[in-house]
């Protein structure tokens, strides 16, 4: 029997090992960026303390690495290599960041297919989500390496003769980058691309649950010749991810944290941030509405609802999580809805026509079952799935549709994450608002209508960071993405998504002839 084991930069070699993962490995040893390693000042490192821990596959729980379980002592190390490559960083020409992002754009497209599968084993996103996943996500590397060459200053004229005012754009130093699971990609693209354009230099910590994507980008950036340094990953388990995130947050070295994930999380990062005033952007949580007026084309709102609704099987801030459905169509969307629904197959992401793939661990699959039994038990009616389907694997849940959802039912306030439809009738404009607008999440809203004047009507009024109208898939690279209320701050993607890494800096010269 062949074993394998692995070499100093983390690549899987011949050889003695007692790893647990041997099995796994040489099923994916032909994915030569799966990584065991992490990624500090430009090599492939363990943990100080040797520690590892097991990311696995939520399609059949199948362990596909074991990676560095690090803490405060090597976030240290990335944070003090990241400082002193920011000193050269900032100060290349912008036309030479701008070139390296591009020589790293061209390696992630020509992986494209590799990275592609492995965001579906570790994340078990259907495969051909997972390559609108990296075309998406490679989008973000293309526009900044564009955006870098167009970070300007200002000549402002001003009441004084005798002097002349400038503003210059700078980075704002190292930056920490923590990123979710269910866009292991394109979080991360979406945040670095930006931070790299601006000369910033990064430290990124992944999802615990997704990190090997993070780490094959890291290879890519490297063999693209981005200066070591420049960009550090740190991988951790469930239980040290309190302690990395604490060291970024409260080093003083660190001079800005973009995050995306959780409310709750969100908040504590915030409250870590302020001692040291530190730039914080925040991508957070969302409620958002999916209004269907009386005028709105059923076929397109009951297909955008499929696209947005079950993308990564739920788990995106942006994804609808009220439905509201006006009284004249409120029938016939739920008739159509049903069909579309039916013909959603579940399963391992790997397999060709699979369209809904696990969730990504117990605490959420956990969740879902509680918001669904809460609202059965407040009078929501189930109109299809509302289970568990442990025949499929242990982290499916069945793509559901529940009707008469009320305000005394959690799944009214909370973010679902998961596969479920939750509609409420409503009769008038003015009643969709008001539900619209219970919340304090902001993030995304949808409106389907063809009423010109109540699209506008209704997009102004909507209290969110971002709104589409008779579209369900709304993002891109060159939009600012982000929330208001407690859906988060600053925005990401854009050139707005620049100014979360920018400082201005104005200059007086006085004293002019
Ligand atoms: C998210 O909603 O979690 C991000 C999805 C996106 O960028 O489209």
């Amino acid at each position: 029997m062949i074993l394998y084991r692995l070499n100093t930069i983390g690549h899987i070699v011949k050889g003695n090992s007692s790893s647990v993962i041997m099995n796994q490995l040489r099923k994916l040893s032909h994915l030569h960026l799966i990584k065991q390693r992490a990624y500090v000042d430009g090599k492939w490192v363990g943990a100080s303390t040797e520690k590892v821990f097991q990311v696995s596959n939520p399609a059949n729980g199948e362990i596909l690495s074991e990676i560095p379980d690090m803490n405060e002592k090597d976030v240290e190390a990335a944070t003090k290599a990241a400082l002193t490559a920011f000193k050269k960083w900032s100060n290349i020409r912008p036309y030479d960041r701008s070139k390296l992002m591009r020589n790293w754009f061209d390696l992630m497209v020509k992986n494209q297919e590799t990275l592609a599968q492995i965001i579906t084993l570790e994340g078990g996103k259907p495969y051909a989500e997972s390559v609108a996943e990296v075309n998406y996500g490679n989008s973000y590397i293309e526009f900044y390496a564009e955006e870098a060459k167009r970070i300007n200053g200002e000549i402002i004229s001003g009441t004084q003769p005798t002097k002349q005012y400038f503003v210059t754009s700078n980075p704002i130093g190292v930056v920490g980058l923590i990123t979710s699971f269910n866009f292991p990609l394109a979080m991360i693209t979406r945040k670095l691309s930006a931070a790299l354009a601006a000369g910033c230099t990064c430290i990124i910590k992944p999802s615990t649950d997704t990190p090997l994507t993070a780490l094959a980008m890291a290879e890519l950036a490297h063999q693209a010749g981005i200066p070591k340094g420049v960009v550090n990953v740190i991988t951790g388990s469930h239980g040290s991810n309190a302690s990395i995130v604490g060291y970024l947050c409260s080093n003083p070295d660190v001079k800005g944290i973009s995050f995306t994930g959780s409310v709750e999380v969100g908040k504590i990062i915030n409250e870590r941030c302020a001692p040291n005033i530190k730039r914080v952007c925040l991508e957070l949580g969302g409620n958002a509405p999916f209004i269907v007026y009386n005028s709105a084309n059923v076929a397109n709102a009951v297909q955008s609802a499929i696209s947005s609704k079950f993308r990564c099987s739920g788990q995106a801030c942006v994804a609808p999580n009220r439905f509201l459905v006006q009284d004249g169509i409120y029938d016939c969307f739920i008739e159509n809805l049903l069909v579309e629904i039916g013909k959603l197959k579940m399963g391992d992401g790997s397999h060709k026509d699979v369209k809904v793939g696990p969730l990504i661990n117990v605490a959420q699959v956990e969740k879902i079952r509680h918001l669904v039994e809460d609202a059965v038990s407040k009078g929501a009616n189930v109109l299809i799935g509302g289970r568990k389907a442990p025949l499929v694997g242990d982290l499916f849940y069945e793509p559901t549709v529940i009707t008469d959802i009320r305000e005394t039912m959690h799944i009214y306030r909370e973010e679902i994450f998961g596969p479920v439809i939750s509609i409420l009738k409503f009769r008038t404009e003015e009643e969709s608002l008001l539900v619209a607008n219970q919340t304090d999440l902001g993030l995304a809203g949808y409106i389907f209508s063809g009423d010109i004047n109540q699209i506008f009507r209704v997009s102004k009024e909507l209290e969110v960071g971002m709104v589409g109208v008779n579209e369900g898939i709304i993002s891109a690279a060159e939009i600012p993405f982000g929330g208001i209320k407690s859906s988060g701050i600053g925005r990401e993607g854009g050139h707005h998504g620049l100014r979360e890494f920018l400082d201005y800096k104005y200059i007086c010269v006085g004293n002019l002839n």
